[in-house]
């Protein structure tokens, strides 16, 4: 049986993780509480222990507004802890599976970024998830680096949970209308990186380097939104879909900026893997599991 270390489990990714591989391979999943991955000590220890073939790493500092005064933090989580991983994984001979994000691109225009597409992040979560992604394919070149976006599960804080509250406590309410991306189901990206694990576990890829991996079809927050009621009237989560005005990232000041363009082209991961993209749309027909 495979032998895979997850870390993060806890999160929204790393719990559909936790869930798809249960029973399926021998797995060693944890969260902060029991593996802290800045503690490069603990991290070296657990992974020497455990003797994973693969490390699929789903923590992270995502908190995207606070980061840009948890600058540290930040650093410790999205660069140190995957750096030590990496550096574990590679000691061992494992490959290591490693999550990123759309931030680290400037996010404007409006074309899809291809993987080798010029980065430059506006924030510091972005700054901080870019650094990781060097580290890591530093430190390990058996290494995937897996950038997604928007993402919403079960399990966990996400835009989805949000709007549902907000549409049992209110009328109308306001969601920009000029941030557009492919919302990304949790459980679509655990689904991806057990493929691309069980790949190279079986000896049957070699082909390490960085993915794109979102939902489609492409869409703005407000339209999402609107998608979201649409399924949550149907499925009588609310009583009656608010009224959604579309607003400008402007009218919505947050402490760190937002890539208006988050578009990811996703040919290579299909041509590579044969993955096809989150079918956001299809995970919203079970609305009731995020209520
Ligand atoms: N959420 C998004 O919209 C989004 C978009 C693009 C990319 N991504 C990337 O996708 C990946 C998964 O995101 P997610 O939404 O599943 O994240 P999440 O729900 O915030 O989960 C992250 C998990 O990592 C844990 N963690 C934090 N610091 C840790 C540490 N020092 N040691 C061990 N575990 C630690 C967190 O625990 P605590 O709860 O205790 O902090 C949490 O359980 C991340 O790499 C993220 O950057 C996310």
């Amino acid at each position: 049986m495979a032998k895979i270390l997850i870390t993060g489990a806890k999160g929204q990714v790393g719990h559909c993780l936790t869930q798809q591989l249960t029973g399926k391979a021998d797995i060693l999943a944890v969260d902060r509480d029991e593996l802290d991955i800045t503690d490069r000590e603990a991290v070296f220890k657990a992974v020497k222990a455990f003797q994973p073939d693969v490390i699929i790493n789903a923590a992270a500092h995502t908190a995207v507004d606070r980061a840009e005064t948890e600058i540290e933090l930040s650093e410790a989580i999205n660069v140190k802890g995957p750096q030590y991983l990496a550096e574990a994984s590679n000691e061992i001979g494992a490959a290591i599976l490693h999550i990123s994000t759309d931030y680290v691109f400037e996010g404007t225009g409006t074309s899809e970024y291809k993987e080798e597409n010029k980065t430059n992040p506006q924030g510091v979560y972005g700054r901080t998830k870019l650094e990781g992604e060097i580290t890591v394919q530093q430190a390990n070149p058996r290494s995937i680096i897996l950038r997604t976006a928007w993402v919403f599960g079960e399990h966990g804080n996400n835009f989805v949970k949000t709007m549902i509250r907000l549409g049992k406590e209110r009328e109308v309410l306001g969601v920009v209308g000029d941030q557009f991306g492919g919302p990304t189901y949790a459980g679509d990206i655990a689904t991806a990186l057990i493929k691309i694990a069980n790949l190279i576990i079986e000896g049957k890829t070699d082909a390490f380097g960085i993915y794109h991996f979102t939902g489609k079809p492409y869409v703005s927050w407000h339209s999402f939104a609107q998608a979201i009621f649409e399924q949550a009237e149907l499925q009588k989560i609310i009583e009656n879909r608010p009224v959604v005005n579309s607003i400008t990232t402007n009218d919505y000041p947050t402490p760190a900026k937002r890539p208006a363009n988050s578009r990811l082209d996703l040919t290579k991961i299909k041509q590579i893997f044969d993955i096809e993209p989150s079918d956001w749309r299809k995970a919203l027909e079970n609305i009731k599991a995020y209520a």
